[in-house]
């Protein structure tokens, strides 16, 4: 596995990999690396020639700095981790070579970013339409894969490649789960171990409202329910349990079985912000 941190590195490997018409599989990452991402890795494995991660914790997309400067660092252990799955390639850049200028360039993703994380965490999809953007220019991939985890910022990615026609397939892979259900996640190492209890709330609310919707519940019963729920547990905050449309994040205020359905939820467990999703209507 070569480690490489510029893009003057990147180009004659890159060329070599073109000249033999070889497909890249591409991973963008922030680090702190977990089973989730080790699953797109994977995918990319099995699926193409060549697998290249970049580990970048992207400052353009935190809205809050204490955010950033929390978020975990663990680049011995990612390196390890990709080398044992078999990636070939790591890209870790600095900031400067990823931003040489402070940029003004602004993305608007109109509808998809007015809601849910857009709303709540302002510039976070401009921050991460400017790095995946970079990321596609410099490295060139053929597949890029994300997790469903993050399904706005799927649905934003998507938009972005259409929008700035980028010649590449995005793959979505299914959010890995722990075995008692918490989404993984790179900020579940800030849990302390009450607080890693606590966020088992999240995916139980998923879960149960998906049952009861799909046995005829209604949203707005559901919607209370949950709310109800946060305010009576310890420790953490809603803020937002929506049922919308997983492409256009059109969100609804009943439930209908004809049409594509997901629930997004963020909440706060103790400091630490946690997101999931659950498909109800796929
Ligand atoms: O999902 C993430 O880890 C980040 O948002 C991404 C796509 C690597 C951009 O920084």
């Amino acid at each position: 596995m070569k480690v490489f941190h510029t893009e003057a590195e990147w180009r004659p490997i890159w060329a070599s990999i073109f000249k033999e018409n070889k497909k890249i599989g591409f991973i963008p990452t922030m680090g702190a690396l977990h089973q989730g991402h080790l699953d797109l890795v994977a995918k990319s494995i099995a699926s193409m020639d060549i697998t290249l991660v970049s580990i970048f914790v992207n400052p353009t997309q935190f809205n809050s700095s204490d955010d950033f400067k929390n978020y975990p660092q663990t680049l011995e252990s990612d390196l390890a981790q990709l080398e044992a799955a078999g990636a070939a390639y790591v890209f870790v850049p600095s900031v400067t070579t990823l931003y040489p200028q402070p940029t003004r360039l602004r993305f608007d993703f109109g509808d998809l970013e007015q809601v849910l994380e857009g709303k709540f965490r302002p510039g976070h999809f401009n921050g991460v339409g400017l790095v995946v953007a970079k990321l596609f220019n410099l490295i060139q991939p053929n597949r890029a894969f994300f997790g469903q985890k993050d399904l706005q910022q799927v649905a934003v990615i998507k938009r972005l490649v259409q929008d700035l026609s980028f010649t590449l397939s995005i793959e979505v892979v299914p959010t890995r789960r722990e075995k008692d259900g918490l989404a993984m996640s790179s900020r579940n190492m800030r849990l302390k171990p009450e607080e890693r209890q606590q966020a088992l709330l999240l995916y139980q609310q998923l879960s149960q409202a998906k049952k009861r919707l799909l046995t005829g519940d209604l949203w707005t019963t559901v919607l209370a329910d949950t709310e109800a729920a946060f305010s009576n547990a310890a420790n953490t905050k809603l803020e937002y349990f929506a049922l919308l449309h997983p492409e256009t994040f059109e969100i609804f205020d009943s439930f209908t079985q004809d049409a594509p359905r997901s629930i997004c939820i963020a909440a706060y467990v103790g400091q630490v912000r946690l997101i999931d999703n659950l498909p109800i209507i796929l």
